[in-house]
């Protein structure tokens, strides 16, 4: 599902010096699992998520992911591309003047879903969530978690075959985080990628799933407890 070989990403700072946010980053994610990713600020985890989506390229290396090339994927494609990918955010990404129902059933307007269809998933969708009782509200009248939730049901409503979320319970209390791990582990259950990245230790160490550390660029395996047992790049 998911193939680096060999990645970097270079930005060239003031004076032409080369900053590498990521490194010779190897990477293989199967179909089906569940990943966490950890790592300090500025050690490379969103300009990951932004390749695997593909709002950026890698500087070089091979970057695969559901059979795309990232490097050459053509701009036609890239609806298609999308289509497969659900995007969490820490900071949600709502759109504040639609309604949390209007919100979620974006993906779907998008793909061009028939009305009725789009009306029946997003009440699955909010049920899931455990928030029919506000589909009407605006983003502003609900709390960071329910918000979150939303933002979740929003990423999985067209179902797709890898879920990213960068830091997605970053401003919620420990209950809401892991009531949202709970929406991801059975996403997970149903099939979906999930790759997941926090600096929440508890929220990892509690769990018995593939751990990946970044650190200035660089990545490696650890196992849930934070000792690394594999090196990831050579
Ligand atoms: N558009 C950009 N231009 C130049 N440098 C960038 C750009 N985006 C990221 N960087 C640099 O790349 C490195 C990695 O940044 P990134 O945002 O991926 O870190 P992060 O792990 O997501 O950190 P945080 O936990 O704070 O979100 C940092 O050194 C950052 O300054
Ligand atoms: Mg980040």
């Amino acid at each position: 599902m998911i193939s680096f070989s060999h990645v970097y990403k270079t930005y060239r700072g003031n004076e032409g010096r080369e900053n590498h946010a990521l490194r010779n980053v190897h990477l293989e994610i199967e179909k089906g699992e569940f990943v966490f990713m950890t790592g300090p600020s500025g050690a490379g985890k969103t300009t990951l998520f932004r390749l695997l989506s593909a709002f950026d390229r890698p500087s070089s290396g091979r970057a695969v992911v559901n059979g795309y090339d990232i490097s050459t994927i053509p701009a036609r494609e890239l609806p298609f591309f999308r289509r497969r990918i659900g995007v969490v955010f820490q900071d949600f990404r709502l759109l504040r003047d639609r309604s949390a129902f209007d919100n979620i059933a974006l993906p779907l307007e998008i793909l061009g879903e028939r009305r009725i269809q789009i009306d029946r998933r997003v009440h699955e969708s909010l049920e899931s969530v455990g928030l029919l009782d506000k589909k009407d509200e605006l983003p502003d009248q609900m709390s960071g978690g329910e918000q979150q939730r939303i933002s979740i049901a929003r990423a999985l409503v067209h179902r797709p075959g890898l879920l990213i979320a960068d830091e997605p319970t970053g401003n919620l209390d420990p209950a809401m985080s892991s009531e949202i791990m709970r929406l991801f582990e059975r996403a997970n259950a149903q099939g979906t990628t999930v790759f997941v990245a926090t600096h929440d230790h508890t929220l990892v160490q509690s769990r018995a799933k593939r751990v990946i550390e970044i650190e200035a660029g660089q990545m490696r395996d650890a196992n849930p407890t934070g000792d690394t047992w594999r090196s990831m790049t050579t």
